[in-house]
């Protein structure tokens, strides 16, 4: 018998897949259906202090390989996420979800983080910090000090179950010192990475870039991403604490991708774009594939193969 279930801190999860946030998460009739498929959890669009409708359409379209998008953050507040959290912990008190909150500056961190921690909610709490689309909002975690100056303000009151989603880095001094800053604060989990922020992508047929928002620049997901997906995900296992479990997001499309996130270390693997251009159908295949793999290498656990990575002596 295959298990692919997994673990985070004391959260128990049936499955490793979840979705990632902001594909079908807006709203509590998205997020039900998440809660009743395949998917281990789900986590719900970054809520920020207010509802905002984000950035002009068209800001997401479908690409060979994967995706772009500019969506701005639209979602309904954070108010309207913690209802939704509070009345399903009610109802599914053994099925821990995730909240995802997003600051427009420094300060919201403070008040994202107050209204949480004084609310009944038992679950787990995503800061993004790594969101590449709001006009004249750089991504956070880009910014040491700041990422610094905003965890420091949130574990000064924050006592519940979180973590933060990051963006890609490149360089392994990066990995290094945001894996240092990282270390110091009661983090349960990382959720590595975030969609490639800034690409281009333009349509032949006529010049023009493919999305409205910020004259066409915007996050890249899917296969593009994959690479990059597994050498962050690898780089914070080797450096991060143990008791870090990590989010591996970016790059799936098949078992196997699900396969290689975990095998450079990740804990739980997200669905990005296959989910936004499959639905909900990508959890049951994935799940079948990966457990394909599984059982043809003779695993029946994640535990027999997860950071297992070999390299060329
Ligand atoms: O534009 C967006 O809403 C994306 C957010 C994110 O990638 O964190």
């Amino acid at each position: 018998m295959t298990s692919l279930a997994t673990q985070i801190g004391d959260f128990h999860f049936k499955n490793v897949l979840m979705n990632a946030s902001g594909v079908h998460c807006m709203t509590a009739a998205e997020l039900d259906e998440l809660a009743a498929s395949p998917a281990g959890t789900l986590v719900t669009k970054s809520g920020t202090p207010n509802a905002r409708p984000g950035n002009p359409e068209p800001r997401y379209q479908a690409l060979t390989m994967g995706s772009i998008n500019s969506m701005g953050l639209p979602n309904k507040g954070l108010d309207y996420y913690l209802d939704y959290a509070l009345a399903f912990q009610v109802k599914h008190p053994q099925q821990p979800i995730f909240m995802s909150v997003a600051g427009m500056g420094p300060d919201d961190y403070v008040t994202l983080a107050q209204k949480i921690q004084d609310s009944d909610f038992t679950g787990l709490t995503e800061f993004n910090l790594s969101c590449p689309n709001v006009p004249g909002k750089p991504q956070i975690a880009y910014d040491l000090e700041t990422t610094e100056q905003i965890l420091d303000n949130i574990f000064r009151l924050f006592k519940k179950p979180a973590g933060v989603k990051l963006p890609p880095f490149f360089d392994l001094a990066q990995f290094d010192q945001m894996a240092a800053l990282l270390n110091r604060y009661p983090l349960q989990f990382i959720n590595s990475i975030n969609s490639l922020g800034n690409g281009l992508m333009i349509d032949p047929a006529t010049d023009t870039t493919v999305i409205r928002p910020k004259g066409g620049f915007g996050g890249i997901g899917g296969a593009y991403a994959k690479p990059i997906a597994l050498a962050n995900v690898r780089a914070f296992r080797q450096r991060l604490r143990a008791e870090i479990a990590i989010i591996g997001t970016g790059g799936v499309n098949t078992g196997r991708d699900v396969y290689d996130l975990i095998l450079c270390g990740a804990d739980m693997v997200q669905l990005g774009t296959v989910l936004q251009e499959e639905g909900i159908p990508a959890f049951a295949r994935l799940s079948q594939e990966l457990e394909a793999i599984m059982a043809t290498k003779g695993y029946t656990q994640l535990a027999d193969f997860k950071g297992q990575l070999h390299t060329i002596a």
